[in-house]
């Protein structure tokens, strides 16, 4: 029927939290302050000078289309950074500059997956890996880590979900949901086995700039600069500089690869927004020293967040590495009474805690890990606390079918 939509978009979920992002606003618009631990952004603004360097943009009559995959200043500042924090040096030619890291993701599942091809991809995964593979026709295989493994893939249950099918490999370092990243053992044992398949591996270490307790995040790039021929790495602006709305992300692929994403790009967005992209030059050759201040904060709100989850009887929580999301695991709150019905499942607990604690957080199905919640501490110690103790209340008045 012509009316119809295309079937690639039948295996496609819609995102699960739009239902509980709806319940919120509608909360809110009843006057109910809600706490915001859903989103996956930080609360703080861009450094000033990086908004200064946009206003200049602006100003200097920056208006006109770029070159699709970015400015040359732009891309320089992207092998600048790459080579100062993953000691790999890639030309610019390798670097396509896109809307957000997550643009990147897309340009590159166009560009490399097929019906009939599998990408494997560790569980739990940030969202839109496997939506955006099955966008494409293909199949995400989703390999099971356990909380005792600190949600890693161990090299074992990696060797076995690679297959003469398996077109490319995602990993994510510092992880969205779980926050857990790879030391550099971990990693380089995965890319023993990883090198054995002839796979693309694709590292998205958007999180790799907020990494706490001293822990040394190492690339995949610099560990397995063998085979750089098969590796792409996805990063951004979007975290590490608080610049979410600006759509900056780029990924950095072997040239030949680079040049398809040229292709693929030219025919759908052409160029990220110029005055972005200049902001984003200054972002990344300007001082790091508020990336660092952020960072520090960061930090500080893990522990106020993981703690305060662990003092909630039955909830237990892991001190993620990196990233800013608390990954719990909420099963002890499973037979609390809500509605009439006892919880049963990680979507019961999310809601009752939007409506009786009006605390909004995600719940874990959504990241292939029912049973977790994810809650995101991108937002004030006093917003913390105030939510953790809302929990509580919640939790400790609650009836128990
Ligand atoms: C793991 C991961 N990759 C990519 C993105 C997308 O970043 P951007 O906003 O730059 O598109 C996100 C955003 O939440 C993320 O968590």
């Amino acid at each position: 029927m012509s009316t119809s939509f295309a079937r690639r978009l039948e295996a496609v979920q819609p995102s699960v939290t739009l239902a509980m992002n709806a319940r919120a606003a509608e909360l809110r618009a009843k006057g109910i302050d809600v706490y915001a631990f859903g989103v996956g952004e930080p609360d703080f603004e861009p450094p000033a000078f990086v908004i200064e360097a946009a206003r200049k943009a602006l100003d200097g009559g920056v208006s006109k289309y770029t070159a699709v995959t970015g400015i040359p200043a732009l891309k320089q500042a992207v092998c600048a950074r790459s080579a100062a924090m993953r000691g790999f040096s890639p030309t610019p030619a390798q670097v396509t500059v896109t809307c957000g890291a997550k643009h990147a993701l897309f340009n590159l599942a166009l560009a490399l997956y097929e019906p009939g091809d599998e990408v494997v991809i560790p569980a739990p995964y940030w969202v839109s890996y496997p939506e955006q593979v099955k966008m494409c026709g293909a199949t995400p295989i989703a390999v099971p880590t356990t909380e005792e493994a600190g949600f890693k893939m161990t090299p074992e249950a990696f060797a076995k979900a690679l297959s003469p099918k398996t077109k490319a490999v995602i990993l994510c370092t510092p992880s969205n949901p779980t926050g857990s990243a790879y030391a550099e053992a971990e990693l380089r044992a995965l890319l023993e086995v990883w090198k054995k398949s002839d796979a693309w591996l694709i590292v998205d270490e958007i999180y790799a700039d907020l990494v706490y307790d001293g822990f040394a995040h190492v690339s995949a790039a610099k560990i397995a600069s063998d085979a750089l021929d098969r590796i792409v790495i996805v990063d951004g602006v979007s975290k590490s500089y608080a610049m979410t709305g600006w759509r900056i992300g780029w990924s950095i692929a072997p040239a030949p690869l680079a040049k398809a994403l040229d292709t693929v790009q030219g025919q759908s967005t052409t160029n990220a927004t110029a005055i972005a992209q200049h902001a984003a030059v200054a972002a990344l050759t300007g001082p790091q020293d508020e990336v660092a201040k952020m960072r520090a904060m960061f930090e500080k709100r893990r522990g106020v967040m993981v703690e305060g989850l662990r003092s909630i009887p039955g909830v237990r929580c892991r001190m993620p590495e990196g990233a800013f999301y608390a990954f719990a695991d909420c099963r002890s709150l499973y037979g609390i009474e809500y509605k009439g019905k006892p919880i049963a499942n990680d979507e019961d607990v999310a809601f009752f805690l939007l409506e009786h604690a009006h605390v909004a957080a995600v719940p874990g199905g959504a990241f292939g890990a029912p049973g977790y919640v994810r809650f995101s501490y991108a937002t004030s110690e006093e917003r913390i606390r105030g939510g953790i103790d809302a929990i509580r209340r919640a939790v400790e008045s609650a009836k128990r079918l």
